[in-house]
């Protein structure tokens, strides 16, 4: 053989025939999202924007893109590039994120963008290891925009590519333990061309088709490799552990109105929906009941169980508590826990999380 001709093969790009299968599919059905460049475009050169990318894989954890794509756009409107976000004040960023959930990434999202902003000139850094000194900026977000801004050869592995992989290769394994092996074979997968569309690729697979339910294997282009399917157990799979129940926790939510005005406070920066504009309660928390005394004696209308809400580690039964009165001296209370009066026609600008939009509204049919 020819220098030459062994210098060719060594150079060429090893595609796993999973991998081209893969890719070959993506080619025709890449879902369009805003944060995407389409494959077509990502071949013609067009490359992502790092802060797009990020904003979107942040907002994506644990979260559906039918849930994110509303807020995706409205934050890029609103704050296009790294160093706006960066200069936004926190409040107006905890209000924007309200609904979305797991309020601890809104507040790394801030941290991050202002180190990105003050200490690297306002550019990602484009290497996962790079990435990941950056605060909040975990092992999944470090890979997963390494790989998409950046077609760094990362293994980017959120529970899509975990049920893809597992039924690819039989992993009987439960989860979590099935992790270690999961990563070595998605890593041992990426083609070193085109990293970024094989993150998004293995995604939109476990999206779209290999489902948790009911897997479309007629539609798979990985049908013919994969490994579950020939033995019957694709939807099996992956196995997980089962769940602890969740405990069941109660509290009460103190509506206290005045002149068309509510009070509302501010969470604690740490903890649960941290930092956010709430209405004031009992202290509740994932560890035990609500026990806190109103913060005043009068006339207390409750309504019990007014709201359930789901978290992640436990659910809770919010009763409401509306004040009658006497009249109150607004006053006092506007240095408690950034403590603020806000008018009840305009609730909605408030950005409360989901628990308290939800308390909120019931309010409002009772006041
Ligand atoms: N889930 C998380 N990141 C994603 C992405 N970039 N595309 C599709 N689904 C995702």
């Amino acid at each position: 053989m020819s220098v030459e001709c062994r210098e060719k093969i060594v150079d060429e790009p090893k595609t796993s025939p999973v991998a081209a299968d893969l890719l070959a599919h993506y080619d025709a059905h890449a879902r369009d999202l805003p944060w995407r460049v389409a494959p077509a475009d990502r071949r013609a050169g067009v490359r992502p924007d790092p802060y797009r990318v990020w904003l979107s894989e942040v907002m994506l954890q644990q979260t559906t893109v039918a849930a994110v794509t509303g807020y995706f756009d409205r934050f890029v409107t609103r704050w296009p590039t790294v160093d706006a976000l960066a200069a936004a004040p926190d409040e107006d960023v905890l209000a924007a994120w309200a609904g979305l959930g797991y309020y601890a990434r809104a507040r790394n999202l801030i941290a991050c963008v202002r180190t990105v902003a003050a200490g690297h000139g306002g550019q990602f850094p484009d290497t996962e290891a790079g990435l990941r000194t950056l605060p909040g900026i975990g092992d999944y977000t470090a890979a997963s925009v390494a790989a998409i801004a950046f077609d760094r050869p990362s293994a980017v592995v959120d529970a899509n590519v975990e049920r893809v992989t597992a039924r690819l290769y039989a992993i009987e394994t439960p989860l979590p333990a099935a992790r270690t092996e999961i990563r070595a074979r998605v890593a041992a997968l990426v083609p070193a061309d085109r990293p970024g569309d094989f993150a998004q690729a293995m995604m939109d697979l476990g999206a779209t088709v290999c489902t948790p339910r009911n897997p479309s294997c007629l539609l798979c282009p990985l049908a013919q490799h994969c490994a579950a399917r020939a033995a019957g157990i694709a939807e099996s799979l992956p196995v997980k552990l089962p769940k602890k129940p969740r405990p069941q926790r109660t509290g009460t939510a103190w509506w206290i109105e005045q002149d068309g005005k509510v009070l509302l406070v501010q969470r604690p920066g740490s903890g649960m929906l941290g930092g956010m504009r709430a209405l004031p309660d009992d202290g509740w928390s994932a560890r035990g009941d609500g026990n806190a005394e109103p913060p005043m004696t009068g006339q207390w209308q409750r309504i019990d169980a007014a709201v359930a809400h789901v978290f992640t580690h436990f659910s809770l039964d919010l009763a409401l508590a509306l004040y009658r009165g006497p009249q109150i001296d607004k006053v006092a209370f506007e240095n408690l826990n950034g403590a603020i009066w806000w008018p009840v026609d305009n609730i909605a600008g408030a950005g409360l999380p989901t628990l308290f939009a939800k308390a909120a509204a019931v309010a409002i049919q009772h006041r």
